[in-house]
């Protein structure tokens, strides 16, 4: 074993090393949540806004910076699941048969972690399959002429918005929780910064939320986009 094998060993088998490993990968998730959310919006700005914008992302680098940043998502997707499992069964093996309040508390929140966090999964792959991969032929010949009038079809159906809605709410429960522990885990959170921390947590969750589900609401309950 090389000495950076080893030291990678050490690191992945401590607890700390798998926290800060979901803690850096989450800020990953964090930062292109706000960029997706700030492209999305230019659907608001409408048809060639967005179709634009859209196409400038995909030429960027001649087609190297998507698939640059594919690569880190979903190898951040595949470490951020993975070290959360081996957090959640080292943590249950090294505790003793009985269980205390502030023992069950923390299980409780992170039981809730991981439900949200395989929904939000789960919406991951539906969501590329509907908007990347297209799955759907006829959304797929629309949006090769406009990316802007894919969106608005694609949100039509009400069972896909009802999904996208419930997936949302639970994508803020994960980011309002998950945000705060990032900062903690990175050594970031003190007696000072806590309630700040605590309050941009919220403030960018809420963000999230509202943000994403703007656009299900706009085009399928207002209208937008079909007048
Ligand atoms: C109303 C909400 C949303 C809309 C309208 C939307 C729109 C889109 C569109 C149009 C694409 C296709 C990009 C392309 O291939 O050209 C896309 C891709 C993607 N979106 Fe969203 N999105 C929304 C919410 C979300 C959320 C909440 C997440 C994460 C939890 C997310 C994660 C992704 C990912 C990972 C891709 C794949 C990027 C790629 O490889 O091309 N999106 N989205």
């Amino acid at each position: 074993m090389t000495a950076i094998t080893h030291s990678i060993h050490v690191f992945w088998s401590s607890s700390i090393g798998k926290k800060t490993v979901v803690a850096v990968t989450g800020l990953v998730f964090i930062g292109f949540l706000l960029a997706h959310l700030g492209g999305n919006m230019l659907l608001f700005a409408g048809e060639e806004a967005f179709n634009d914008y859209a196409k400038k992302i995909h030429s960027l680098g001649h087609g190297s910076v998507v698939w640059i940043s594919r690569l880190v998502l979903l190898s951040s997707l595949i470490l951020h699941v993975y070290a959360t499992i081996s957090l959640v069964r080292q943590n249950r093996a090294a505790r003793p048969a009985y269980a205390f309040e502030a023992d069950q508390r923390a299980s409780k929140s992170s039981k809730i972690m991981i439900w949200s966090g395989l929904t939000v999964l789960a919406f991951i792959i539906f969501h590329i399959l509907h908007f990347t991969v297209r799955t759907d032929p006829e959304l797929a010949k629309i949006a090769k002429d406009s990316p802007y009038q894919m969106v608005i079809v694609g949100f039509q159906n009400w069972a896909v918005v009802i999904f996208y809605a419930v997936a949302m709410t639970l994508l803020c429960s994960h980011l309002s929780h998950g945000f705060s522990s990032v900062f903690q885990t990175l050594g970031f959170r003190s007696a000072k910064t806590r309630d700040l921390l605590d309050k941009a947590g919220k403030a960018y969750s809420g963000l999230i939320l509202i943000g994403f589900l703007s656009i299900p609401i706009a085009v399928r309950i207002f209208g937008y986009g079909s007048n």
